[in-house]
């Protein structure tokens, strides 16, 4: 298993890295799932900062501060609505992971902690988004630097176990 990735269960507003991603809506003004639970965990100053931003396309990405959190930062991104894998769910999935990554490097962010973008609400199946978490994770840390650490954290030990068995397999 690369050891520069680590797969933990539980609350990722809870971590100490330098970012946090947000599963976020295009909005970016917040929402349920784990939306709600770091903006209740942030702050509102969160929510002052991210009516700045007027919004984010899916597949993109937009950094805040982390206010209130342990994590100095939130990375927030958008991830695709399933609707049934014919509308260029795995790329826009892809595009979150990457578009991410690329931010925590150009702000110089060694700690990163990823929840299971649009496995919730947005009902993409859960082993494939993790593949593509993983996929596109594993090769972005192969070839940079930043960050240095990634964190998968997942909401429960049965998503806990497919990316267990996904990195074993890389
Ligand atoms: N820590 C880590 N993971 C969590 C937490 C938490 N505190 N809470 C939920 N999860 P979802 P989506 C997991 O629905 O599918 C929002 O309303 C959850 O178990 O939060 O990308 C936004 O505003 C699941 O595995 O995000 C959007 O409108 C994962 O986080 C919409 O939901 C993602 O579930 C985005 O939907």
């Amino acid at each position: 298993m690369n050891e520069r990735i680590s797969v933990v269960t539980g609350d990722i507003t809870r971590l100490e890295v330098d970012a946090i991603v947000n599963a976020a809506n295009t909005s970016l003004l917040g929402g349920g799932g784990v939306d709600g639970a770091i903006h209740r965990a942030a702050g509102p100053e969160l929510l002052a900062e991210c009516r700045r931003l007027g919004g984010c396309p899916t597949g993109e990405a937009r950094i805040t501060g982390g206010y209130r959190l342990p994590a100095r930062h939130v990375i927030h991104t958008v991830g695709p609505v399933w609707r049934g894998g014919t509308h260029g769910e795995r790329e826009l999935l892809r595009s979150c992971y990457l578009n991410s990554l690329r931010l925590a490097e150009e702000n110089g962010l060694a700690s990163v902690a990823f929840p299971c973008i649009s496995t919730g609400v947005y009902g993409y199946p859960k082993a494939e988004a993790c593949e593509v978490a993983v996929d596109t994770v594993s090769e972005w840390l192969a070839s940079h630097e930043l960050p240095r650490e990634v964190v998968f954290c997942c909401f429960t030990d049965s998503d806990a176990a497919l990316y267990r068995a996904r990195l074993t397999r890389e």
